[in-house]
């Protein structure tokens, strides 16, 4: 949510402050905006909408200069103010002297903005950001030290805030500060970078200091310090990225949700390597730091997350109560944070994130950890806060997921959650070896039924051409395939703006199925197993209310054609894999629809990737 951006010492600052934001613009498009000292002022230059109505502002100013001082950069996602360029970062105090980009939420904004303009501040646009422009220079009428002012303003502060600020006396010095909102600091040769993620910084350095709340740095051209908010100084560890700016490229795709898609195979592959490394040995999770004698006590768990996160913890619980048979509540983060949390002697508290940022996530795993419950994280972001704040970690190797609509790293989560399900399976003894060895050879055969599936993709093309153009869409299944039922929903919701809704597929008598008529299509993912007959026979009811039918399915069952009229064929697995291969279609269907109606794939309107705020 949001992404900032900010560099000293570097003579291309104008053009790492928009490759950066270029690379940041996952968290947010609406508006765009960036800051730079040129040695005797603060410009700054705004721009509504896209980062391309900024970068066409700027033209001619991308060129280097070596006289250009510090510099910050911002893209946003509104929260308070509708997006328009009064209210998109940098914020510039009433004096002009302190200029500042926020990623976060002030929640005492209102107060502080009162106490402001009693003081005779002048407030310009309507966002909580300006009252921290204001109070800092504020602040500096009281004090010579940049940094004291700074410390001050901010313990005036209540929320979230991520922050770069440049001053008009100061020329020199980049300020940056955290709280609940990641911000790393990129140490180059001789210029050095702030940014809310890695990508932004990855062509310049690979060298970064990860940033904890309540700490300030005060950055130069070839040095920092990073302080608390009383000033002591801190000794923080720079830390060595491991990722390539390739990881980062569509590499021939027109988008990178398509490249993801794609990427699935390798994904899963990447996801057993080292962990399945002989059928017949136990599952190797060294990352899983409960001592096996807490697994065997272990008689519940929670798993919290949100979204498609949310939807992979869905199929977890399945899972984990098909094979090991305690009790998994899941639940929505957002709701879990704003109740009573009852945790158990012998219960484990798993969050799910792809970004490992999400805020609502993140408070819910603090809050349960503060109850003294130990945290599993399952994230694709093992640079992540939820991963550093995790006791143990189950990191997805998913790679970069740029396109804000999640694919691989859902799969990702999946496999984890196949993994660990398997492994508490063979500590509890829950499962026959044989069937546990049976689920291994089954895991390793995935990836290839994955791109039998991205090989063929016309019939899914042909209900794309067929369907672009109806206005809503219903996806009904039942057990493990329900929460893809969800997912494939939310996709084509995210990505395309057609009303979509997952059923279960039985709960469609009870209500939903007075919607149907012959212009509403109703997708049926069926695989042979447990519930493969009640899913046909629920197919069959739509039927009969003229609905146009559609099927996800691995079955050779005649019967199929006289009830759809479109069949997408998966290859075979065991059910409770499905899953995996149920899923592609979906991405791929909701994908096409997107582009024949002309949607922003990877930036779906309203959305974020990575969303930092309650
Ligand atoms: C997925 O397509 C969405 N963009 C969204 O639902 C996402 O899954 C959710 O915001 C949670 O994000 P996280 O996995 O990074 O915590």
């Amino acid at each position: 949510m949001c992404g900032i951006v900010g560099c000293i010492g570097h003579e291309a600052l104008v053009r790492f402050l928009i490759e950066g934001l270029e690379k940041l613009e996952y968290r947010g498009y609406d508006s765009s905006g960036i800051a730079f000292h040129n040695g005797e002022e603060v410009k700054i230059y705004k721009a509504q909408g896209k980062l391309i109505n900024l970068k066409n502002l700027l033209n001619g100013c991308l060129s280097e200069n070596s006289n250009l001082k510090a510099g910050i950069g911002h893209i946003r996602w509104a929260t308070h103010g509708v997006p328009n360029e009064t209210n998109a970062h940098p914020h510039i105090s009433f004096e002009n002297k302190v200029a500042i980009v926020h990623n976060g939420i002030i929640e005492n904004y209102k107060e502080l903005k009162k106490e402001l303009i009693e003081k005779g501040y002048k407030f310009s646009s309507q966002t909580d950001t300006e009252v921290i422009a204001h109070l800092i220079e504020d602040s500096l009428k009281n004090t010579d030290s940049y940094s004291a002012a700074m410390r001050h303003a901010l313990k005036k502060l209540q929320g979230a805030y991520a922050l770069g600020v440049i001053f008009k006396e100061n020329p020199e010095t980049l300020f940056a500060a955290r709280k609940s909102a990641p911000l790393i600091i990129g140490v180059g040769e001789n210029s050095n970078f702030i940014a809310s993620d890695v990508p932004a910084i990855l062509e310049y350095t690979k060298k970064v200091i990860y940033l904890d709340d309540n700490e300030i740095a005060q950055i130069q051209g070839s040095s920092y310090k990073i302080m608390d908010l009383e000033g002591n100084i801190l000794e923080k560890q720079v830390e060595i990225i491991p990722w390539e700016p390739v990881a980062i490229s569509k590499m021939g795709y027109k988008h990178f949700m398509m490249k993801e898609i794609h990427e699935q195979p390798d994904v899963i592959r990447q996801t057993l390597f080292d962990k399945l490394r002989c059928f017949s040995e136990p599952l190797h999770l060294p990352e899983v730091k409960l001592t096996h004698d807490t697994l065997e006590k272990l008689d519940r768990i929670q798993i919290i997350a949100c979204g498609t996160s949310l939807h992979a913890a869905m199929v977890g619980k399945y899972l984990i109560e098909e094979f090991i048979g305690i009790p998994v509540d899941i639940e929505a983060s957002s709701e879990y944070i704003y109740k009573r949390t009852v945790i158990s002697k012998n219960s484990l508290i798993i969050g799910v994130s792809q970004s490992g940022e999400t805020a609502d996530t993140l408070t819910a795993i603090r809050q349960a950890k503060s109850k003294g419950s130990h945290v599993l994280v399952i994230t694709n972001r093992p640079d992540s806060t939820m991963a550093r704040e995790a006791d143990s970690l189950l990191p997805v190797n998913a790679g970069f997921e740029v396109s804000v609509a999640a694919t691989k790293s859902y799969t990702a989560q999946l496999m984890a959650f196949y993994l660990f399900a398997i492994y508490l399976a063979e500590i509890k003894n829950s499962l026959p070896q044989e069937e546990i060895e049976e689920y291994k050879k089954e895991l390793l055969q995935l990836p290839q039924k994955v791109e039998m599936i991205l090989s063929n993709k016309e019939e899914i093309n042909e209900c794309a051409i067929k369907f672009h153009n109806t206005r809503n869409f219903i996806y009904i299944a039942r057990g493990i395939n329900y929460p893809v039922a969800l997912e494939g929903a939310l996709k084509l919701k995210e990505i395309s703006y057609i009303n979509a809704t997952g059923y279960p597929a039985g709960e469609l008598k009870h209500g939903p199925i007075a919607m149907l008529d012959d212009t509403i299509p109703v997708l049926s993912v069926l695989v042979p197993g447990k519930v493969y007959e009640k899913v046909l026979s629920n197919s069959e009811e739509s039927k009969a209310r003229n609905a146009s039918m559609i099927a996800v399915t691995s079955a050779d069952d005649e019967n199929l054609e006289s009830i759809f009229d479109y069949i997408i064929k998966i290859p075979k697995t065991h059910e409770i894999f499905s899953p995996i291969l149920t899923t592609i279609p979906l991405q791929l269907l909701a994908y096409y629809i997107a582009e024949y109606l002309g949607k922003d794939i990877d930036q779906p309107r309203n959305l974020a990737k990575s969303v930092t705020v309650e």
